[in-house]
């Protein structure tokens, strides 16, 4: 085994294709980190039915196209452990056992329960949402890590899985160790917003939901359509206009694409420089910043995928297997 100390992250295959603000916020570290740490790379499908599970046939899908896009991005399969959740069962078996020891007030004051609760309204509130922070938990304490890499709103999930933790420890004996959060340094990029604007003109975060993304895996020409689209300084009519490239979207993405971007905000904010050239700027800078990414994507094959994940699901099962003899022993169950 490599001598790397470990981490573990995941994302949900809620959609079939990953944008660049999970690139950004949260993919692009992972690449970063690879190089140091022995990376654990979930695809976390039990996750998703938490919110999907009355259409589940879209999640085995759309979890080989997640894997497909980590990989695209750099995450390196000969290094990187990536696998499906789903297939590795100690995972939920680990679920159930954490799930005793964690208190419900624990479950009902984590705030991202309420916001989905409202999201999937009250007759779809199931056992599994609630249980959803336990279910990460065990996705993390499988594999004893050192770290978690995340963003910053997955903070609250870290701390309950921290939680439930030591309070196996206490019950059971010191069986999980103790686990830092690997949040992203560069804050902006973990911010990047979306494409359009709320009802009051202010920026909102990128999200499938709200149909304000760029995709990883598309063509250069919808990434050019969309940013044509994109929302920027509202009462910046012509170019002379001056412009606000803290309320602008077209700005904030240049800020991370474009080396001049500071040049381009100065020269936008005393309008001598119109919208329609940071649109073609940031076009320019934004696919030439993903082609690397399109072109890996293009040549990973479903057979690739497979073969990839197989061998990832052996790797991970082989680490989580030994954490479950520890939990069964302390547990006293045979
Ligand atoms: N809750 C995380 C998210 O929505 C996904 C996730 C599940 C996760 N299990 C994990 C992240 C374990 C890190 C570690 O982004």
């Amino acid at each position: 085994m490599s001598d790397k100390k470990r981490i573990l992250s995941g994302m949900q295959p809620t959609s079939p294709r990953l944008h660049i603000g999970n690139y950004e916020g949260a993919l692009r570290n992972w690449v970063e980190l690879q190089k140091t740490y022995k990376l654990y790379c979930c695809v976390v499908d039990w996750h998703a039915l938490t919110t999907m599970a009355e259409d589940p046939n879209q999640i085995a899908l759309n979890s080989r196209e997640v894997a497909k896009d980590y990989v695209a991005a750099g995450i390196d399969p000969s290094e990187t452990v990536v696998f499906i959740q789903s297939h590795v069962k100690e995972h939920a078996e680990l679920h159930l056992l954490l799930s005793m020891v964690t208190p419900l007030g624990w479950l009902e004051r984590v705030p991202t329960f309420k916001e989905k609760q409202q999201t999937v309204g009250a007759e779809r509130e199931s056992y599994g949402l609630l249980g959803y922070p336990v279910l990460q938990a065990a996705d993390i304490l499988l594999y004893k890590p050192y770290g978690v890499p995340v963003g910053r709103d997955q903070a609250p999930h870290l701390e309950i899985s921290r939680e439930i933790a030591r309070r196996f420890n206490r019950l059971y004996g010191e069986v999980f160790p103790e686990f830092v959060n690997l949040i992203p340094e560069d804050e902006s990029r973990a911010k990047l917003p979306g494409l359009d604007a709320d009802d009051e003109g202010v920026l909102r975060k990128m999200s499938k939901s709200y149909d304000n993304c760029i995709y990883l895996n598309e063509t250069p020409e919808e990434t050019a359509q969309k940013i044509m689209g994109a929302f920027t300084t509202p009462s910046k009519m012509r170019k002379t206009d001056p412009g606000i490239p803290e309320g602008c979207a077209v700005c904030q993405f240049l800020r991370i694409y474009s080396p001049q971007w500071q040049t381009q905000w100065q020269e936008d904010r005393e309008g001598v420089r119109g919208c329609m050239q940071n649109k073609k700027e940031l076009i320019e800078a934004l696919n030439e910043t993903l082609r690397p990414i399109r072109d890996r994507r293009a040549a990973i094959s479903d057979d690739d995928i497979e073969a990839i994940l197989a061998a990832g699901a052996v790797k991970a099962r082989e680490f989580a297997a030994c954490t479950m003899d520890d939990v069964r022993e302390a547990m006293g169950l045979r």
